[in-house]
């Protein structure tokens, strides 16, 4: 393995063995659809790129933290303005929670605008004695059991490109409108916000930022510009190669290679191998990017892919996202923790408390509690201040719906209530109030 960038191109992953991919029946339809792709105006800039470069240089140094949440995979039929906002103010209350009460500035990257493939653990799917390739994601085939349905369609690609560019040109006119400013806490209400056993804490929150606003406002006789617009980013899990590929571009006056498909790809935890294709396509690309860190790893592996992914050992390119879950963290995460330390590698440490915590009720649906959720949180703080340095981050699957996904929290969902309105086709996410309690729960953590 070298860590050599220039024998990088953005198709060299191409020459390494690429878990995770769909088999597409018609190779050139595939490339043709990639060579349009390619051809196609980027989602985003590298200004931007690089400014939450150096946002999360600050997550190293202690200065901000990082909230990244949304879908475990967003669907075609979401792309709705009433789906894309309810996500956004959730994204913005919570974060609202963590400075005026844990203190920190935040960074808010949302799961979003091209969150369209998933990793699956089997190829196909048994159903009456029929089988057929499983569903990756509305990027490569459709939910529904059919052949036809289930044939990786390139076309999809396009379909997605699209999708992600509505989204991302739908928050950005909220955001330039005015939506996110912090004056205005009152855009963000979602309809049921004040029937949730958090309102009254919430609430006064709101209540107290306002005031320091104002005080600061007297006090420099100016209205504090910053808090006018707050920055969004997009992610997604960057799995599908071609789709990367297609948007790796470079920009006049900079030597970099840029994903312009989204601010910050992450590498799951199933496609993470060393001598794999995305190790090598995510070596060469100056985004910042995120890698889960889930089992099985061992700490030389660890620092193996840490050299690989950040030779230069730059602050803020690499956010390591564990994800353990609240039975295993105490006696995974140490070992990773001590061996980063002792070679000194910058990382943005990040919990992602959602895909360690998955379990299966008796009545076959999956879930998540929410106090094994906060468990991990709580633990994953405690063992990285143990080992002298902080937690930056978290990662969240969460929606600003009422959907009954996970159980527990105030709101005292039951296995009872997984019924009632259940709508993840992959993994449960945190509901509105859930999401928002969460961040009370983790804002006590940062302040102790
Ligand atoms: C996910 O984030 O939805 C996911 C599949 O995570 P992981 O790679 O950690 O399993
Ligand atoms: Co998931």
């Amino acid at each position: 393995m070298t860590n050599d960038t220039r024998q990088w191109t953005p198709d060299s992953w191409q020459s390494k063995p690429a878990a995770q991919q769909p088999s597409y029946p018609d190779a050139e339809a595939l490339h043709k659809t990639v060579e349009k792709l390619s051809k196609l105006p980027p989602l985003v800039t590298s200004w931007e790129i690089e400014k939450l470069r150096s946002q999360l240089a600050d997550v190293v140094r202690g200065e901000r933290f990082l909230l990244q949440g949304g879908d475990c995979s967003e669907s075609f039929e979401d792309c709705q303005s009433d789906a894309i906002t309810s996500k956004l103010k959730i994204l913005l209350q919570m974060s609202l929670v963590l400075t005026q009460s844990g203190r920190k500035r935040v960074i808010r990257i949302g799961r979003f605008a091209g969150q369209y493939a998933k990793p699956r653990s089997s190829e196909t799917e048994t159903h009456n004695g029929v089988t057929l390739p499983v569903y990756r994601g509305d990027m490569i085939n459709r939910p529904g059991f059919t052949k036809e349905e289930r044939r990786p369609d390139p076309d999809l690609l396009l379909r997605a490109y699209e999708r992600a560019a509505l989204t991302i040109n739908f928050i950005r006119a909220l955001i330039d409108g005015g939506f996110a400013d912090l004056h205005h806490p009152e855009y963000w209400e979602l309809g049921f916000v004040r029937k949730s056993p958090r309102a009254a804490e919430y609430m006064q929150m709101v209540e107290s930022l306002g005031e320091s606003l104002r005080f600061m406002e007297t006090l420099t006789g100016s209205t504090i510009a910053e808090m006018n617009r707050v920055d969004f980013f997009t992610s997604h899990e960057g799995l599908h190669l071609w789709y990367e590929q297609a948007q790796t571009r470079k920009v006049p006056r900079r030597p970099y290679w840029y994903n312009l498909a989204t601010h910050f790809p992450w590498i799951g935890n199933r496609t993470r191998s060393l001598d794999g294709a995305h190790v090598e396509y995510f070596r060469g690309i100056r985004n910042p990017i995120g890698v889960k860190i889930g089992q099985p790893i061992t700490p030389d592996e660890l620092v193996a892919l840490c050299r690989i992914l950040n030779p230069e050992n730059e602050l803020g390119r690499l956010t390591l996202i564990h994800r353990f879950g609240a039975d295993a963290v105490e006696r995974e995460l140490p070992p990773l923790v001590d061996i980063v330390q002792k070679h000194g590698l910058a990382v943005v440490w990040c919990c992602d408390p959602m895909h360690g915590n998955t379990e299966v009720t008796s009545t076959g649906v999956k879930t998540r509690r929410f106090e094994r959720i906060v468990r991990e949180l709580e633990l994953s703080f405690q063992i990285l201040k143990e080992h002298g340095t902080h937690l930056g981050g978290v990662h969240f699957e969460l929606t600003g719906d009422q959907v009954t996904e996970c159980v527990g929290g105030a709101c005292g969902l039951t296995e009872a209530d997984l019924t009632r309105d259940y709508r993840s086709s992959v993994d449960p996410r945190l509901n509105y109030e859930q999401a928002l309690e969460m961040a009370m729960s983790l804002a006590r953590l940062m302040r102790q």
